[in-house]
């Protein structure tokens, strides 16, 4: 027999280098809080079924209160050779409250389901936190949208210039994404929000455990009845990575249009000196190393979520200890997109736009071509593609002159040719960007109407998700103030089966 909790079978404990292979206390770390709030949760309801006395309730609530007391104030120590965070708080309480009370904890417990409950709890707060920074930039782009629905740019399609859009449509652009990035987040916090707490190693157990109220102890919306499938599943973890691994795609496409946006070259806009880096060598050098990094940070995110699925696939039914890999790369992409959020907002809100610049540019290199060509079909009866042909020809010849749609001669000669009248009046306005764009009619196209119809929704749908936040959140601190006042209650010599929940 050993000193490890689980020792009873073995004769010899694992080498220093085994036990070094096994442990998980580094990531376990995060998880201390959730895991003692888990296991009052799983002691009350034991109690409460009679399943253990009220003496040993209160033995074990008073101790494990004593590990919460400890760690707050960073005296709880995990240690390796306790293998994992669930193992070190039991040894603590068995310790303190003595085996015949603290051995009487794991009763219809098992670490399989206690390591989800754990997770679960973890992983709902670090959904909400991830939501409400995404939705703070939203707003950002919400003020630009607001401020700028006349501002005319380029739009790039290959980054060629386009069509001329506004720095409105732009900004709405990426508030319209970050929606569905909630929407994906929501659907993973839809199946972490399930108690897995019961399931046991696998199979239930014989003891009459009520699963419902750890649930509401706890603040899960359901309960995750199949106990074998429970303890199996990390799907919940996939579907949170995959859905970080996608946010990281939207932010690393706006880092990347912020390093060259910011270029000497296309100068269209200066990052704040406060989000950007200097270089050691050549003093001249202002670098957009927060955007570069948000961009070379999203391969790490990647590649968690390709080390989880490939973690997976090879697993059976049950718990496996492979399952214990699933937290490093989590908390690691937890963590990178926690920071680049917050930390892009603040390049967003920051930066300058050359609007004189935005203006310029967004007429020139012909980008009204398609608008002229709209044009033609209206006035000319011909087809799309007849009128595409003459305007590409009439662009092919101005290029090839040096010369641009403002040479209205030119373009009249090159046109007449075609047996084609535009008045300079209509060249005018076809080709003044500013007009151009009041040009657009149809459903989410840059026009000023149409945006600012589209930032009045998207800023609704703010609204109405940071509701959602705060109901989750509530619900969340309402479990956590529940599971508190009953182990107040107990430890103050109260009946646990005479409270009320
Ligand atoms: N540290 C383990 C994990 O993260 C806890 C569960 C261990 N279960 C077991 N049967 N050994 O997965």
């Amino acid at each position: 027999m050993t000193k490890k909790l689980w020792g009873g079978r073995f004769s010899k404990d694992p080498t220093s280098d085994v036990e070094d292979f096994l442990q998980s206390i580094e990531v376990d770390r995060e998880m201390v809080l959730e895991d003692i709030w888990g296991s009052e949760a799983h002691a009350i309801m034991l109690a409460r079924q009679g399943i253990i006395t009220g003496e040993d309730l209160r033995k074990i609530l008073y101790w494990l209160n004593i590990v919460r007391e400890k760690y707050l104030k960073n005296e709880f120590t995990l240690r390796k050779e306790d293998e994992d965070v669930h193992l070190s708080v039991e040894k603590y309480l068995i310790e303190g409250a003595g085996p015949e009370y603290g051995g009487k904890l794991h009763t219809a417990r098992s670490r399989n389901d206690q390591v989800l409950v754990d997770a679960k709890l973890h992983i709902r707060w670090k959904i909400l936190e991830i939501k409400k920074k995404i939705i703070a930039l939203q707003k950002v782009f919400l003020k630009i949208a607001s401020e700028n629905t006349e501002t005319v740019i380029p739009g790039y399609t290959h980054t060629q210039e386009a069509m001329p859009v506004t720095l409105g449509f732009w900004a709405t652009a990426y508030v319209s994404a970050f929606n569905r990035d909630l929407r994906r987040l929501d659907n993973a916090y839809d199946n972490v929000d399930s108690n897995p707490l019961g399931s046991c190693a696998l199979a239930g157990t014989s003891f009459n455990i009520d699963r419902r109220m750890t649930a509401k102890f706890l603040g899960f919306s359901k309960v995750h009845e199949h106990t074998l499938d429970a303890i199996s599943s990390r799907d919940f973890v996939a579907e949170t990575l995959c859905s970080l691994a996608i946010l990281m795609s939207t932010l690393s496409k706006l880092a990347e249009e912020m390093i060259y946006w910011s270029t000497f070259e296309f100068g269209i806009v200066e990052l704040d000196d406060s989000y950007t880096a200097g270089s050691s060598i050549m003093p001249q050098k202002k670098n957009p190393c927060v955007a570069e990094l948000t961009r070379g940070r999203t391969g790490r995110v990647y590649g968690s979520l390709m080390q989880l699925l490939t973690m997976m696939k090879g697993i059976p039914m049950g718990y496996n200890r492979d399952l214990q890999e699933d937290k490093p790369p989590l908390w690691s992409s937890l963590d990178v997109v926690e920071k680049t959020l917050t930390v892009t907002a603040g390049m967003i809100e920051t930066m300058k736009v050359d609007k004189k610049r935005l203006e310029e540019l967004a007429g020139s290199n012909f980008t009204t071509a398609t608008e002229l060509a709209n044009h033609l079909v209206r006035e000319h009866g011909l087809s799309f593609r007849q009128c595409h042909h003459i305007v590409g020809d009439l662009v092919g010849t101005l290029h090839r002159e040096g010369k641009t749609f403002m040479d209205f001669n030119e373009v009249d000669k090159v046109l007449s040719k075609h047996k084609i009248k535009v008045t300079y009046a209509k060249m005018r306005s076809i080709f003044d960007p500013k007009q151009n764009i009041h040009t657009y009619r149809s459903q989410g196209s840059p026009s000023p109407k149409e945006v600012k119809r589209m930032i009045a929704e998207f800023t609704a749908e703010v609204k109405k998700n940071e509701k959602i936040i705060q109901q989750q959140e509530t619900k969340i601190k309402d479990a956590e103030k529940l599971t508190q006042r009953i182990v107040k209650d107990v430890l103050s010599g109260k009946d646990v089966c005479a409270i009320k929940i």
